[in-house]
């Protein structure tokens, strides 16, 4: 079998058409070595193998070797073999990466209407860790001596089924483990064959806007609202209408002249405010879906972290049939980097979901889904949750105590005691967006609350995570947000 080497030197020579043979070979070597493509203390084949596997005669090759020798790229070490310098020689050309022009941007037209529609709104942040980080939790308490062992359990008895492709929506024993877990934690009521496993939630609400909706079809989304959601749905054309969102969450509106397709809401934390969905608004919204013939899309994305009062049932609970797809995420609970998500689908949906899963995304890690079952089925999610809700509860009250104590109660008017972050009000003439530049120039990072809104109404606050930082961080992180507050921040272009 031919190595990585001769097969890129095969492509790199048949590029290359002037010239004899041993001039083109040795241009093609020594441009790899600068390039970086061979490394520097490699060892390159002997002559004679070389020959044979690019089909030349063992004379071009010497003489290609012996001019690189000559140059200072190679050196020969006696009854070792002959290797690449690490030293390049005096004049050696630039790498031909470094010397090609800086690659010019694609003018916004060259890219598809869809793809300039999601660079023009895209949201996700560089930092994904640190204070105050909305929306990340504390990974580095993830157990993973534990996970470890659960992993290395499993590769012992590894099937071939858990190396090729995910089929069925999932593994069939992280759905299973799910329907028990969400029926008695979240009061869900399922099957197994009514879970689909996905990569977050983004890939749910995909998989949901492709299958349910026609261009143009109508999405309600709270208003404010998780930019993702909102993003995956506008790119596949859905027509996404904000809604307003009260202290007891999204509150319909009157009279719409074109009923929705999709209803996507946050009930039991809202995201971001924290409002919590009145029980009296979870049952007007599954009447007017019905009536309208749409989804409920419940969000459940960290309904675990309560730190008062009783949890909410899910509101796919609340009727047998509701029209509700019910997403929940492993991002939260355990990390975002295990991307792992799930909709449990009514049941009249199920089947189809699953082949267009399997069409669309081929899914695959198996073997984590599977650890992840066992750790579910062992207890061990469960425990970690407490373990975690504990932490946070204490990161929290720092944080609140904080923002109290030095803004008034006014700036803590959305205090849900649930969730990953807590809301900070400012006053409307406030520009949220520059201080949390300012911020994140000190290395504090936070989210606008105005960004959130998709109208012009617009709240002025800051989202401020907690789950990332150390009790012991969280006090000079917010006495650095506190001075960019009272600073006159630089004028940036948003
Ligand atoms: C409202 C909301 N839903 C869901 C998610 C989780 O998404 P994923 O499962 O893709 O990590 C997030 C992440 O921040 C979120 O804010």
């Amino acid at each position: 079998m031919r190595s990585l080497l001769t097969d890129m030197l095969l492509q790199h020579l048949s590029a290359r058409t002037e010239g004899p043979l041993h001039r083109r070979l040795y241009d093609c070597i020594r441009l790899a070595i600068l390039d970086g493509d061979i490394r520097a203390g490699s060892r390159l084949p002997p002559t004679r193998d070389l020959a044979i596997e690019l089909t030349l005669s063992r004379n071009t090759v010497s003489a290609a070797y012996e001019q690189l020798l000559a140059e200072g790229y190679i050196f020969t070490r006696a009854g070792s073999g002959t290797f690449v310098t690490d030293h390049m020689p005096d004049g050696a050309m630039a790498p031909v990466n470094e010397q090609q022009p800086a690659c010019e941007r694609l003018a916004g037209d060259e890219f598809s209407a869809r793809g300039a529609n999601l660079l023009a709104r895209s949201g996700a942040s560089p930092h994904q860790w640190g204070a105050f980080m909305p929306g990340v939790p504390d990974v580095s308490s993830f157990p993973h001596g534990l996970w470890r062992r659960i992993h290395s359990r499993l590769i012992r008895r590894i099937k071939p089924d858990y190396l090729t492709y995910s089929r069925m929506g999932g593994s069939p024993e992280l759905q299973q483990a799910l329907v028990d877990y969400l029926r008695v934690a979240r009061s869900v009521n399922c099957g197994a064959e009514q879970i689909i496993i996905t990569e977050g939630t983004h890939q749910a609400v995909d998989l949901l806007a492709k299958m349910l909706c026609n261009p143009g079809d109508r999405a309600w989304i709270e208003e404010p609202s998780y930019w993702g959601m909102r993003n995956v749905l506008t790119i596949n054309g859905v027509d996404v209408q904000p809604v307003p969102v009260d202290d007891q969450g999204l509150k319909p509106p009157e009279g719409s002249e074109t009923p929705p397709r999709l209803i996507c809401v946050t009930p039991s934390h809202q995201y971001p405010t924290g409002a919590v969905m009145s029980l009296q608004r979870r049952q007007r919204l599954l009447a007017l879906a019905q009536e309208h013939n749409a989804w409920v899309i419940e969000d459940d994305y960290d309904s675990e972290f309560r730190f008062s009062g009783n949890p909410i049932p899910a509101l796919q609970s609340l009727t047998p049939q509701a029209p509700v797809i019910y997403i929940g995420t492993f991002s939260k609970t355990l990390y975002p980097g295990l991307r792992i998500s799930y909709m449990v689908l009514p049941q009249t949906l199920a089947r189809e979901m699953r082949v267009a899963h399997a069409e669309l995304y081929r899914g695959g890690h198996w073997i984590t889904q599977l650890a992840l079952a066992q750790f579910i089925a062992e207890g061990h999610y469960a425990s970690h949750i407490r373990r975690m809700r504990l932490l946070y509860g204490k990161r929290r009250a720092v944080l609140s105590r904080l923002i109290l104590a030095h803004l008034g109660p006014d700036a803590l008017r959305d205090d849900s005691n649930a969730g990953l972050h807590l809301v900070m009000s400012l006053p409307d003439e406030a520009d949220d967006i520059l201080l949390s530049q300012a911020a994140g120039r000190q290395g504090v990072y936070v989210r606008p609350l105005s960004t959130y809104y998709l109208g012009s109404a617009r709240k002025k606050g800051l989202l401020l995570g907690y789950a990332c930082v150390d009790e012991e961080q969280i006090e000079s992180a917010f006495m650095t947000l506190l001075a960019c507050m009272t600073q006159p921040a630089p004028v940036e272009p948003r």
